[in-house]
């Protein structure tokens, strides 16, 4: 009696822990992450620098001890190097998933561009991926990074960074198709100081959708130091490719805490149900921090204000017991 007991506990115990994680998701090698539920499974990804590997698992909790698989090498002397922010898109019209990242030429990294894979079925994980073609920017075809898809009811829009003068931007174009796009438009600046420390940037942009509006939130500042940190555009204007269309709120919506610094480079993605927002993040563990793999990957849900505006909280405190997402 007393054995079955103490079995009934420790699967009690068990089940409790099983419904829950910690962060961090990667303690290194944890940079700009992307996550994207789909039947079954959580998919990650997250700069290497080398290559484009994915995890997945049926839970958060999973993911920090499956296996990365890696689905993409590639010596073509000008995508091989510094692969970055590789993102997981399903492309509707096309029937695939496409990974969005950015790349260049060995030993600088002033010739980043975006480029896109394709899946070979509807299943990330058992697809081979093939090189599908580098997303040429008709009117400005020049350095572009932290490429991701903002969809408005059945119209696709590329939305990147790019180097204009002094500023890294951020840019928008219309898709025509899952590799082609239209003439770009900037509708970002770094214009407040927090968005200029260091060095004045926009990057990793990162749609999010909630009660009919749209917002993109970003990263500002250098990703090295002390100011990285998360600000937000709204879409207040009926025109996308119109910059007077976005608004910018005046300060950060994610700053750092709880002892996780300089917070960014974030990605939005759909509980199970569909019902919940998640963040998936990069921090540092100290400060000022660095660009590099000692970045973690942290994962936390997103709340909303009652004004319907997104509520990012602070960055949780390792010790935290987060629910799984629903
Ligand atoms: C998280 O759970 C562990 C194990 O039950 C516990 O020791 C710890 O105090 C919890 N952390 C917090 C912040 O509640």
């Amino acid at each position: 009696m007393l054995k079955y007991f103490l079995c009934l506990l420790i699967l009690v115990a068990q089940s409790l822990v099983a419904s829950g994680f910690q962060n961090p998701i990667k303690a290194t090698d944890g940079s700009d992450p992307f996550v994207v539920y789909h039947d079954g499974y959580y998919y990650l990804t997250t700069t290497t620098w080398t290559n484009i590997k994915i995890t997945r698992a049926t839970t958060i909790a999973g993911l920090k001890t499956a296996s990365p698989k890696t689905i993409w090498t590639d010596s073509t002397s000008s995508r091989c190097c510094n692969m970055w922010a590789p993102e997981i898109h399903w492309q509707a019209k096309e029937g695939s998933w496409y990974i969005y990242y950015s790349a260049g030429t060995s030993g600088t990294f002033d010739n980043q561009q975006t480029h896109a894979l394709k899946s070979s079925s509807t299943n990330i994980w058992d697809s081979t991926w093939s090189y599908a073609s580098r997303i040429a920017i008709p009117n400005r075809d020049v350095w572009a990074i932290d490429s991701t898809v903002l969809v408005l009811g059945t119209t696709r829009y590329l939305v990147y960074s790019s180097w204009d003068g002094s500023n890294q931007c951020l840019y928008i174009s219309k898709m025509n198709s899952a590799t082609s796009v239209g003439n770009t438009v900037k509708i970002s600046t770094p214009t407040y100081s927090w968005e200029k420390v260091g060095a004045n940037v926009n990057e990793g942009p990162a749609a999010i959708y909630h009660g009919g509006r749209t917002w993109i939130v970003y990263s500002a500042s250098n990703c090295a130091g002390t100011g990285y940190t998360l600000g937000r555009l709204e879409l207040t204007g009926s025109d996308p490719l119109n910059a007077n269309s976005w608004t910018k709120y005046a300060n950060p919506i994610f700053v750092s805490g709880n002892g996780n610094y300089q917070p960014g480079h974030n990605g939005f993605f759909l509980s199970p149900s569909g019902n919940q927002i998640w963040n998936v993040y990069h921090a540092n563990a100290v400060t000022p921090g660095t660009c590099d793999g000692q970045r973690r990957t942290m994962i936390q849900q997103v709340n909303w204000n009652s004004d319907g505006t997104p509520n990012l909280g602070s960055p949780r405190s390792l010790s935290d017991n987060v629910s799984e997402p629903v």
